[in-house]
């Protein structure tokens, strides 16, 4: 299982590249925007050296036509690094450009994925990660869960090397269900690991313990 960090925020990926073992970072444009008014290259750089060549970092082309995005993917390439994923909508001038990039070598993850047979395109022609939309899906009637399991189903039944890293997720229980029905990874916004972790349940857990510890022990005493 992989899980990654679906921000461009560096607070954010500064922290949770060190609490938790995150395998990457995802980016688009609608995550770049949020952070303001920033230079391109040097918050992507920044993100890269925050997160190390161990870990992926995932960054989409902006061009519509299928040579503008196999020449964003060479601008990232020569500008970034060359380990970076190239993000490529999953329409069809982007299947075309992922095929070319594909063979090339490069790495490639196919987003905005909505449905199955998108996937079994991407599949086809090579992604190394697929990135189905999970609440994207639900909320036009797809039914999220179903569609990932078949993604899975399909990887396993084609012997594909593809992972599915599944997105746009608005609540924790979204990322688990993702998980149970086969997606490989998980790209998270911040808010949703806080949420995870931030359960009252889990609060007063630590504080019963610490409360019992300190009525045998005494306050302020620790192990040792
Ligand atoms: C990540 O790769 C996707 O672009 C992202 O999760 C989409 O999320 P949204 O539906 O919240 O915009």
């Amino acid at each position: 299982m992989e899980i990654l960090l679906d921000t461009a925020n560096i607070e954010a990926i500064e922290k949770y590249a060190a609490a938790l073992p995150l395998a990457g970072v995802t980016t688009n444009p609608s995550i770049l925007k949020k952070e303001g008014n920033i230079e391109f290259f040097s918050h992507m750089r920044k993100i890269r050296e925050i997160i190390g060549t161990n870990r992926s970092l995932h960054v989409q082309v902006v061009a519509q036509d299928k040579a503008g995005m196999v020449k964003d993917a060479k601008t990232l390439l020569e500008q970034l690094d060359q380990e970076i994923y190239i993000k490529v909508p999953a329409n069809e001038v982007g299947l075309e450009a992922i095929k070319e990039l594909k063979s090339e070598g490069l790495n490639v993850t196919a987003t905005a994925i909505y449905s199955k047979f998108q996937a079994y395109l991407a599949i086809a022609a090579g992604a190394d990660y697929i990135a189905p939309y999970f609440n994207r899906m639900e909320n036009i009637g797809i039914k999220a869960p179903e569609a990932i399991a078949a993604m899975a189903n399909e990887i396993q039944q084609s012997a594909s090397k593809t992972k599915i890293v599944a997105a746009s997720f608005k609540n924790v229980d979204q990322v688990t269900t993702a998980l149970e029905e086969g997606a490989q990874a998980v790209t998270v916004a911040p808010d949703i690991i806080k949420q995870a972790l931030a359960m009252p349940s889990i609060a007063q857990a630590v504080e019963d313990f610490a409360v019992d510890w300190e009525s045998i022990f005494g306050k302020n005493s620790t192990i040792a």
